[in-house]
């Protein structure tokens, strides 16, 4: 097994075993949706699809990026592929690294596409392989058309997880001329270019840069679920390094809120993928009524996955009938019709989005 296959299956074992959440929370307890006791429509009215991409998905749900590179996650990206296909929902795909490194290994991606032959499937990468670190040379243009073409990807996800890379001993720091690496990909793929954090968050101004260089939309991987300087804290303590177990308590928390990223980058004229602590369908709701287009969903549904398909339905069945009550309890016929939902917003959210100007 490779590095990166090793890496990978690792993170796997460690995001689906170990409590690798923030401590703090996505904002989404400060977000209140106000109650409509008239709310004028029939459960049987509410339409949850939207469009992302030129696509229409049944749900307002995107399965995040998580795994592939494996023999493990080939199994799982099956699972999860059956979902996307059965609901209607987009599915990222994990970094596609592995792939690169050894071309063995695209069977494990390559079965999204056979298992969800409708889906809106994204490919995806880091924003570090983009540029040149100490070992290889960046990606070219062509090698990122491989990717998409591995999955018949109809999106490319740069990832932008500098926090993970700052901590893991093995990471790369070079960060230099992402942007315009950024910028050059997007003009020369053949498929719309997604700019996506991990789990620190995006913020208004990367949010605007990255619609200029040319991403079509934003993941904006907040803070308050999975935290990867959590995850990376785990690996380093195994290996008896103790800086980067520090470091990863240290950061643990690092990062924008989901609730306040979303709001950051939620007018920008771009579709707004929330991730990174959506575990209800009230938190979806909140979401989207805060400028969200979907909302994306990555540590619950790989836990799911882990146990199986039905377990799997299960937990997307339950969070779907939640987003659905939100709405009729709001009035919501559509999922941008939350957008009009009245809100009260308190405590530390409100502190953040007043100090960033948002709230008088
Ligand atoms: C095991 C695991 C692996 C991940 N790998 C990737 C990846 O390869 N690329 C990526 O863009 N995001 C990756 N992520 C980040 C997720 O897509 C998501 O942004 C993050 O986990 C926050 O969502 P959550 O709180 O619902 O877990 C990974 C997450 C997990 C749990």
């Amino acid at each position: 097994m490779n590095e990166v296959e090793a890496r990978k299956l690792e993170h796997l074992e460690v995001a689906t075993t170990l409590d690798v959440n923030t401590h703090r929370g996505p904002g989404w307890q400060d977000i209140h949706l106000l109650h409509q006791p008239l709310p004028e429509l029939d459960v049987e009215e509410l339409n949850l699809s939207i469009e992302l991409l030129g696509r229409r998905l049944r749900y307002p749900v995107v399965i995040s990026a998580m795994t592939g590179g494996h023999e493990r996650a080939h199994e799982l990206n099956a699972i999860l592929a059956r979902a996307a296909q059965r609901f209607g929902l987009a599915m990222g795909l994990g970094s596609q690294r592995a792939a690169l490194k050894d071309p063995n290994l695209a069977y494990t991606y390559r079965v999204a596409r056979e298992q969800a032959p409708d889906a809106l499937l994204i490919a995806n990468i880091g924003a570090a392989q983009l540029i040149p670190q100490s070992r290889p040379q960046p990606l070219t243009v062509d090698q990122l058309q491989g990717l998409v073409e591995m999955i018949g990807a109809d999106a490319l996800a740069i990832h932008l997880n500098w926090l993970e890379e700052a901590i893991q001993t093995e990471g790369d720091r070079r960060a230099r001329g992402c942007l315009e690496a950024i910028e050059h990909v997007a003009h020369s793929i053949r498929v719309p270019l997604i700019v996506k954090e991990t789990g620190a968050g995006l913020s208004r101004p990367v949010g605007k840069r990255a619609i200029e260089a040319g991403a079509a939309a934003l993941d904006v991987g907040g803070v308050g679920g999975t935290s990867f300087a959590a995850v990376e804290a785990i690996r380093a303590e195994r290996r008896g390094d103790a800086r980067g177990a520090r470091l990863g308590d240290v950061f643990r928390d690092w990062g924008i809120p989901t609730a306040v990223a979303v709001v950051e980058v939620a007018d920008l004229g771009r579709p707004v993928v929330a991730t990174g602590g959506l575990r209800t369908g009230l938190d979806a709701a909140k979401a989207l009524a805060l400028g969200a287009t979907a909302v994306g969903i990555a540590r619950p549904l790989l836990q799911a996955a882990v146990q199986g398909d039905d377990a799997l339905a299960a937990w997307l069945t339950q969070f779907l009938e939640e987003l659905r009550v939100a709405m009729f309890l709001t009035g919501s016929a559509r999922p941008e019709q939350l957008r009009q939902a009245r809100r009260v917003i308190t405590g530390e959210t409100a502190a953040w989005l007043q100090q960033l100007g948002y709230l008088k």
